[in-house]
């Protein structure tokens, strides 16, 4: 299986994971300035075919969230989406500078917890909870 990362991702290939996923979909113009206006991104793919994608937003400083990792199921549990995730935190500690610290934050969805703790996020329940709220117009 030949697995290949690269750092675009348009706006129809957006559309089509979210979509392999089952996830809530956007309009052109809502994913358009989404991915204008993200710190890092990362596209795999399969023999040439798209199989996963996740985006890293934030305040390129202190704070940033690492969203929508999914990989389509067909190709899941093959390692593909433990290396979207593992490039984008390289891409994020590549630019933390010296004497620095930069928190990741994330969302996991429900029962996806160890995916993350395997890609060495800090799970700590008694700790912190994550929440979330959506603003719908
Ligand atoms: C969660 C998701 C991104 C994982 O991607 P994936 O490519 O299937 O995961 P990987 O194959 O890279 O798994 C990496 C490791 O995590 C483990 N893992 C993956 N999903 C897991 C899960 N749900 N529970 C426990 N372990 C999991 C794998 O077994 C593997 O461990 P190993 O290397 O020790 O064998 C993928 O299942 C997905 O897209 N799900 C639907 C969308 C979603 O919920 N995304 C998360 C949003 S927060």
């Amino acid at each position: 299986m030949n697995i290949q990362l690269t750092y675009s991702i348009s706006i129809d290939e957006f559309l089509e994971m979210v979509k392999s996923v089952g996830w809530k979909t956007y309009s052109k113009e809502q994913v358009e300035k989404a991915l204008n206006h993200t710190m890092y991104m990362v596209k795999a793919t399969v023999d040439g075919r798209l199989a996963g994608i996740g985006r890293v937003v934030g305040d390129y400083s202190i704070v940033c969230v690492l969203t929508d990792i999914c990989v389509k199921p067909e190709y899941q549990r093959k390692g593909i989406g433990l290396k979207i995730t593992l490039e984008l935190k390289r891409l994020i500690e590549e630019n933390v500078a010296c004497g620095e610290k930069m928190r990741i934050e994330l969302t996991p969805t429900a029962g996806n917890e160890a995916f993350y703790e395997r890609a060495g996020f800090k799970y700590n329940p008694d700790k912190i909870t994550g929440m979330y709220l959506w603003i719908k117009k």
